[in-house]
């Protein structure tokens, strides 16, 4: 059995490991040339990116430099690499686990071992995507080999990094704290594993890779409550008890579901059917019929406007323009999927947001969601919002 080599990132060299969606890593590696011309692409496997840094970054600054700093929608997850430790020799069944994982602390004991490094709170272990998202059932999460790496991580680390771990840090699907900084196991093969650090700071960083441990419940009405169900907590909208809102393309009714377990009243848009566990909740009303025959009065005193209808992105903005853009109907928030039928369709994403700002949401943000296929979600917010 061959023994795991690791090598740490030359001295004079600074890389980010990216995670994306499988087959976004053009769109990723093209938003990065537009947004960070002089960050340098330097390595790449489906579902995985790396890039050079222009320049040597203290770890301050590193910390800071994340998927939201970097303004890569297409980017999962970010982790500011501190080497490598990989076998490509070894069959990776008969790969030395152990070893692995003795040479994941030297790095890290290498990199955070001195008095001024940052804190180890927690061990992030994800494998990148191993199919497309949907291809045989495909969903990404955690897998079962990123639950075995991350208890050996866990079970051989050194009293010096057990002391700082946070709460719960045993669990590999348990949220960090905003402002923790985690150690970042990207397994790209069984056999490679990219070391490296970030800090959490948004809901997507606080999960090993931004992925959100979240099934779909049995009794879902689609795949379309997990879409939803990210989306609102990455939009962290106050949708609550009594909000009022309007799913426009609703059937069956998934989306619906993520709405209504918060408590918010919905109108539910679409020419087909919904499902009889949507329509049997008191607070689902379904409004049948595509959304441009519909009465606007319908609307006035909704506030939240969700679509995920499967259509070219300029039909989904000409129907939420024309309806927030009315005296009688004041949109306080939009989330809303655009579907790339084909991938050029991204290019035209900083069009898209400038589209959405110029109707006055002040807040606008786009990523593609763990759960999103190919397309992007979109969020939108008034704040303040006055009425
Ligand atoms: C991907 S499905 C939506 C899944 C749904 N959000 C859920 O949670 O289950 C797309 C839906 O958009 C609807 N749709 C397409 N064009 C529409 C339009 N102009 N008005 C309303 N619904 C539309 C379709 O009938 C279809 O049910």
């Amino acid at each position: 059995m061959q023994t795991p080599e690791s090598n740490s990132a030359a001295p004079n060299a600074q890389f980010i490991c990216l995670t994306c969606q499988r087959g976004a890593e053009p769109a990723l590696k093209k938003e990065m040339a537009k947004r960070r011309p002089d960050f340098r692409f330097s390595y790449s496997r489906p579902g995985f990116v790396t890039f050079k840094l222009p320049r040597l970054m203290s770890t301050e600054d590193r910390l800071a430099l994340d998927v939201r700093a970097l303004g890569a929608i297409f980017a999962r997850s970010c982790a500011h690499s501190i080497g490598r430790v990989a076998d490509k020799n070894a069959d990776p069944n008969e790969f030395d686990l152990n070893r692995a994982v003795e040479r994941v602390w030297e790095l890290a004991r290498a990199a955070f071992e001195t008095r001024d490094a940052p804190k180890i709170a927690r061990l992030h272990v994800y494998e990148r995507d191993r199919f497309d998202v949907g291809t045989r059932g495909f969903e990404p999460g955690l897998t079962d080999y990123a639950f075995e790496v991350h208890r050996a991580l866990y079970g051989a680390a050194h009293d010096s990094f057990r002391s700082s771990f946070g709460p719960n840090a045993d669990r590999l699907d348990a949220p960090g704290d905003p402002g923790e900084v985690c150690l970042d196991v990207a397994i790209v093969e069984r056999n490679e594993f990219h070391v490296g650090f970030h800090r959490v700071s948004d809901a997507h960083s606080r999960y090993p890779g931004g992925l959100f441990p979240l099934a779909l419940p049995t009794d879902a009405a689609s795949r379309a409550f997990l879409k939803f169900e990210e989306g609102l907590r990455w939009a962290d909208f106050p949708i609550g008890i009594g909000s009022r809102c309007v799913d426009i393309g609703a059937s069956p009714g998934g989306g619906s579901q993520a709405l209504l377990a918060r408590g918010a009243e919905v109108l539910g848009v679409d020419p087909a059917e919904i499902d009889p566990r949507v329509l049997v909740n008191p607070n689902f009303t379904h409004l049948r019929g595509k959304i441009n025959q519909l009465k606007r009065k319908l609307f006035r005193k909704s506030r939240w406007f969700l679509t995920d209808m499967n259509v070219a992105p300029d039909y989904t903005l000409d129907a939420l323009e024309e309806i927030v853009n009315r005296d009688d109907i004041a949109a306080r928030g939009l989330l809303f999927t655009l579907k790339f039928f084909e991938w050029k369709l991204a290019d035209n994403i900083p069009e898209y947001i400038a589209r959405v700002k110029s109707w006055g949401f002040n807040h606008v943000k786009a990523r593609q969601l763990q759960f999103n296929r190919q397309e992007i979600m979109i969020a939108a917010l008034k704040k303040p919002f006055y009425r």
